[in-house]
């Protein structure tokens, strides 16, 4: 199948490019990152006029993923128009565009659409409450897409991973501060689903093949605060957990507000898959192999020296 990627150089698209190239023929959209991919790359900016019909027409996808957002929580408190734009116009660009070509539309959200005030699992039923900017244009993003296009998957996720820059995630910040003996810490009151990004790409090419359309909660199934994920990367690497201080989020200094809770229940996902969501466990195991491996270093070489 041909695989259309928005986002290609993100946390979650170059992952999926990479995951998926052997089996199909990714597509990736990029705006200049990436000079040694792969993979095919279109070079756009998506927030150009007409940007989605053409890419639509030089691709000719089978399937189309819209991995592109403005995904820094920060960055969407200080540029709400430009939030609003990538978040919840672009996704509803993709949605009409892809109804009216009848192409299968996969669009990625966040568990960040609730407020975590709740003692978590959150289904699909459950109201959200976003608490800033970013989880705000995200929710209105989902409501679009599924608006314009009630055949879309809308998937909320929570992946980590290896990323272009090697910062992007919240593993790679544990997995470099503890490589350096940096001391650094951890929240023990912010709960999350992580799931390695190569298991959300796998398991949304899954959902597309078995034309599921909806919202999905597509996070990992076990919730761990994330200083206990911290400790699970130092304990895989055999580096020293010591060097985690555990810390309330309350006394973080950040600048958008965070969501406590976001425990996700993802047994409509499993039940319509017919499967259980691959475990942190076996990921953990699987992200370690990817970097004795050398799967970090090839991942960054696909981008401008
Ligand atoms: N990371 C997580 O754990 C997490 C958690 C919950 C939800 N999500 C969601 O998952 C999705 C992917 O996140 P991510 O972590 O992969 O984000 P990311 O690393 O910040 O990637 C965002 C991508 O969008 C691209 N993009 C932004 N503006 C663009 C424009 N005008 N034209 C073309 N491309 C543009 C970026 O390109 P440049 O590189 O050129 O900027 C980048 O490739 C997002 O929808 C995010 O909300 C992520």
């Amino acid at each position: 199948m041909k695989l259309l990627l928005t986002g290609v150089s993100g946390l979650l698209g170059i992952n999926f490019a990479q995951e998926m190239m052997n089996e199909h023929e990714v597509i990736g959209v990029d705006r200049g990152k990436l000079v040694n991919a792969p993979f095919k790359v279109l070079k756009y900016d998506l927030l150009e006029r007409n940007s989605v019909e053409s890419i639509l027409d030089a691709a000719q996808a089978d399937w189309i993923v819209n991995c592109a957002a403005l995904a820094d929580l920060d960055v969407c408190e200080e540029e709400p128009d430009l939030a609003k734009q990538l978040n919840t116009d672009l996704p509803r660009r993709f949605a009409r565009a892809c109804k009216i070509r009848n192409i299968p539309f996969a669009h990625i959200s966040t568990d960040a659409v609730f407020d975590g005030q709740k003692d978590g699992y959150y289904s699909e039923e459950d109201p959200p409450s976003p608490v800033g900017v970013y989880s705000k244009t995200k929710l209105d993003g989902e409501w679009a897409a599924l608006t314009e296009n009630p055949k879309a998957i809308v998937a909320r996720v929570n992946f980590y991973g290896w990323s272009l820059n090697g910062r992007r995630s919240l593993a790679e910040f544990f997995f470099n501060n503890l490589s350096n003996n940096k001391s650094m810490s951890g929240f023990t009151d912010v709960i999350f689903c992580p799931m390695l990004v190569n298991d959300t790409a796998r398991t949304l090419v899954k959902m597309l093949k078995r034309e599921l359309k909806g919202l999905y909660h597509l996070v990992g199934p076990q919730a761990m605060s994330k200083y206990q994920f911290g400790v699970e990367i130092a304990r895989r690497f055999h580096m020293r957990e010591s060097d985690i201080t555990p810390k309330s989020v309350n006394f973080s200094g950040l600048i958008a507000k965070r969501s406590n809770n976001l425990w996700l229940s993802t047994r409509k996902l499993s039940t319509d898959l017919g499967e259980d969501l691959p475990d942190f466990s076996t990921g953990l195991e699987e992200f370690y192999a990817q970097h004795e491996q050398g799967y970090p270093q090839k991942i960054r070489s696909y981008q401008q020296p």
